[in-house]
């Protein structure tokens, strides 16, 4: 996709007397567009390798050049409000200056500012915005986990503490950032550490904790520990590793709650949670309403509503052999990282793994004693695998049109 607006920009600016400039100028722009055109065939970072810091990430591409920081140490980098001039050389433990990091960190803030907790327009608005922000989708290429780091526990771990009790769930890039980051807003001093391995970003975040429930991607409040998290939570923090992105929580830092600025709100209403994970509202919509197409899609997108069909096809599986009985908010099978199947946007970035279990006859698990894992009929196996591979192809067109209208700001913000 962005080889064709690469290519439309040639044909704009191309003459015979720029000719100079414009391959100057065709040239920085492959620099600042990775590619993203090959979408979904690109490997699949994992959300597995995010949560186990100490694991490799046999499977994840190389990462663009560009987006290297180690390679940005070694160059004449510069740590963050360091004097630009005749810097020596930064010692190992500094971050190196990494100015994607500060180009996302800012756009995250100027997308998500700071509004009243119950703004759900505001919220909308972000979503519109960073569901689309080139840098990041390009940062995290496919997947990334999202959970809470309480980082009381996880030290070895950068990314998420694994036995934390609120789970670490695996999200499609885009829904992640439309739907989860902007459950916060943000607002500066940013920050980058390194944590090991890691590069960190932190940002000063809170909650938006008065929007209206089909307004939260999966009921935070089933579990009043998770809801808990989410509203003291005072920093949200990417955790990249080898230049890609590969892991966000919400957190509070251990060395104490990120001041940022934010407009005063009242204490947010406790929720009360009614057994239900999706519902259908008074007017007979699908709830929570920011977890279906029509809310993520882009209203022009020609792919929602045969992604609609394909996912409520598939959904008849699902619930036929019981795979939502673990694969819901609660995660009552403790999955190390969590696919919720049950909702149309997030089910999107499990896509490709549902099509692998089937065909590999893991899921749903064995039961010692009651029977051996996979679907055990080879019809049902089989109609339940073509309804698969048809959400996977609807959901790879439905994304590559959204990936056309991906945000890429030509210029880097200005301060
Ligand atoms: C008894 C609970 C349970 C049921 C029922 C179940 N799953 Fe799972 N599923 C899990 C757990 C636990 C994991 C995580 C395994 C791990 O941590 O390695 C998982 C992982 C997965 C994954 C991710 C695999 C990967 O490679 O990342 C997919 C996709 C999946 N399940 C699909 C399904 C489907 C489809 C069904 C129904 C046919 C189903 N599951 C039924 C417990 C369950």
């Amino acid at each position: 996709m962005s080889t064709g607006r690469s290519a439309s920009r040639w044909t704009a600016r191309s003459s015979a007397t720029l000719l100079l400039l414009v391959l100057a100028g065709a040239l920085a722009s492959c620099d600042r567009h990775p590619a993203r055109a090959d979408g979904d065939g690109r490997g699949r970072d994992d959300g597995r390798v995010a949560s186990a810091a100490a694991n490799e990430a046999p499977d994840a591409p190389a990462p663009p050049p560009d987006t290297d920081p180690v390679g940005a140490a070694s160059g004449s980098a510069t740590s963050p409000g360091a004097p630009a001039a005749a810097t020596p050389p930064l010692p190992d433990r500094q971050p190196p200056a990494d100015p994607r990091l500060d180009r996302i960190a800012r756009y995250i803030i100027d997308a998500a500012p700071p509004a009243s907790a119950r703004d759900a327009r505001a919220r909308d608005a972000a979503v519109h915005r960073l569901s689309r922000f080139g840098d990041l989708l390009d940062a995290i290429g496919d997947r990334i986990t999202w959970g809470h780091s309480d980082v009381a526990r996880s030290k070895d771990d950068a990314a998420h503490d694994p036995s934390a009790a609120i789970p670490t769930i695996g999200l499609a890039a885009e829904v992640w950032a439309g739907l989860y980051l902007t459950c916060f807003m943000f607002s500066d001093p940013h920050e980058v550490r390194q944590e090991g391995a890691f590069t960190v970003l932190l940002i000063p975040a809170r909650f938006r904790a008065g929007l209206p429930d089909g307004d939260y991607p999966h009921p935070f409040w089933h579990d009043p520990a998770e809801w808990k998290a989410y509203v003291d939570a005072t920093a949200v923090r990417l955790v990249f590793r080898d230049g890609r992105l590969v892991a966000g929580s919400f957190t509070v830092p251990a060395d104490g709650p990120m001041e940022g600025r934010y407009p005063p709100s009242p204490p947010p209403a406790d929720r009360t949670w009614h057994g239900q994970w999706t519902w259908t509202d008074a007017r007979g919509a699908s709830q929570p309403r920011v977890a279906q197409f029509d809310y993520l899609l882009d209203p022009t997108n020609p792919h929602a509503r045969t992604l609609g069909h394909a996912y409520r096809e598939l959904s008849a599986h699902l619930e036929q052999h019981d795979c939502l009985s673990c694969h819901r908010p609660s995660n009552p099978a403790a999955a190390r990282v969590l696919e919720l199947l049950g909702y149309p946007g997030q089910a999107l970035g499990s896509r490709e793994r549902i099509v692998e279990v089937l065909l590999a006859s893991s899921m749903p698990p064995a039961r010692p004693g009651v029977h051996e894992a996979g679907i055990a009929d080879d019809a049902a196996r089989d109609a339940m695998l073509r309804a698969a591979r048809r959400f996977v192809s609807e959901g790879d067109a439905a994304l590559a049109y959204e990936h056309m209208l991906t945000i890429r700001p030509d210029q880097p913000p200005r301060k």
